[in-house]
């Protein structure tokens, strides 16, 4: 009976154990590791447009082929998110489904264009470190598949991070004109890069209950500010500003105060109306519909090769 596995639920997650795929979990639980985990994923492969933009423009052919291997890395992080989200019993089709029709989120960051090949830097020295921040915690998430998905995919992000970090450090120290152009990638995407972590703790929806199954290990204020204070020295490494005047260290709190976000942007950006949110969805369902062929053949081959064997 249902106070019975509760008990056995509850003592798990207490104990820090992993609920796997077979366990009994509640209905909410499923429900809101299906939520994040499917918004992760898309968020994956829908934040593979705005750095593909620069595929054909990289300067050189090492950044090319460096640029490629990241994207790639993407679509797998979106391929093991997806896979962690069947497992709860969704599947890939009806994910993909929710996405195109605008009832699944993706984060707000991909809704932002990418206007020079410094913001390829700058989304990897940023975007992809907030990501870690945001990720590295959820190594330790209550339920066993997205947990254990997230070990590589942190791997994977932290190579990211150091390339952006790389390319932004070679135009820095470029001429005048990259210096330039760096910077302004920074002035750009900093802001947008706070509002990854979603809204203030007093807003946020799920934190207290995501905090409580242990699915979330942190609250959202808690890791911006960590990634705050990771990101000023950093920026002082890269001989580059963060664009917050009121950004200063804190001696008392031990950590940096910086401005307020402006979340009337997160709110527009969240209800479709960023600055590229109709060109990343309509670029997505091309992609999809261009791509049914290989889902039906990989189907019919799939269907052909049973019967040979059965
Ligand atoms: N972009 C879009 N939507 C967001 C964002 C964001 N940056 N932040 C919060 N939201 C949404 C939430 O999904 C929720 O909406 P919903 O109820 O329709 O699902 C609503 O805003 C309220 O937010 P919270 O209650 O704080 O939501 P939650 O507890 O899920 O916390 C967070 C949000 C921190 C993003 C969490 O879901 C998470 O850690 N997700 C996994 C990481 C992830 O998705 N990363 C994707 C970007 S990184 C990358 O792909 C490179």
């Amino acid at each position: 009976d249902t106070t019975a596995h509760e008990a056995v639920f509850d003592a798990a997650v207490a104990a820090d154990e992993r609920i796997e795929p077979r366990d009994w979990m509640p209905d909410a639980y499923r429900a809101t590791l299906v939520r994040q985990i499917a918004q992760h994923a898309h968020s994956e492969i829908i934040g593979m447009q705005p750095e593909a933009n620069w595929i054909t423009r990289a300067p050189s052919l090492r950044r090319k082929a460096i640029l490629m291997a990241k994207v790639q890395d993407e679509a797998g992080h979106g391929l093991y998110l997806y896979s962690a989200a069947e497992t709860l019993g969704t599947g890939r089709d009806e994910l993909l489904d929710k996405l195109h029709s605008g009832r699944q989120k993706y984060s707000s960051i991909f809704n932002y264009p990418t206007l020079t090949w410094a913001d390829v830097g700058a989304i990897g020295w940023l975007v992809d470190g907030a990501a870690i921040t945001n990720q590295v915690p959820l190594c330790r998430c209550s339920y066993g598949p997205y947990a254990r998905a997230m070990v590589r995919i942190c791997k994977e992000e932290s190579f990211h991070q150091r390339q952006g970090y790389e390319l932004l450090l070679a135009l820095s120290r470029g001429t005048e004109a990259q210096h330039a152009m760096a910077q302004d990638a920074v002035d750009r995407w900093w802001w947008p890069s706070l509002m990854m972590f979603g809204p203030p703790d007093a807003e946020s929806a799920h934190s207290a209950q995501s905090m409580a199954w242990k699915i979330k290990r942190h609250s959202n204020d808690e890791l911006r500010q960590r990634f705050v204070d990771i990101c000023v020295p950093q920026a002082a490494s890269l001989g580059l500003t963060l664009p917050d005047p009121d950004l200063r260290w804190n001696e008392e709190r031990g950590h940096h105060d910086f401005g307020a976000i402006d979340w009337t942007e997160f709110q527009e950006v969240l209800r479709g109306n960023g600055p590229c949110n109709d060109q990343r969805i309509g670029q997505r369902r091309r992609a999809h519909e261009e791509g049914a062929w290989v889902r039906e053949a990989a189907a019919s081959y799939a269907a052909k090769h049973g019967k040979a064997t059965a």
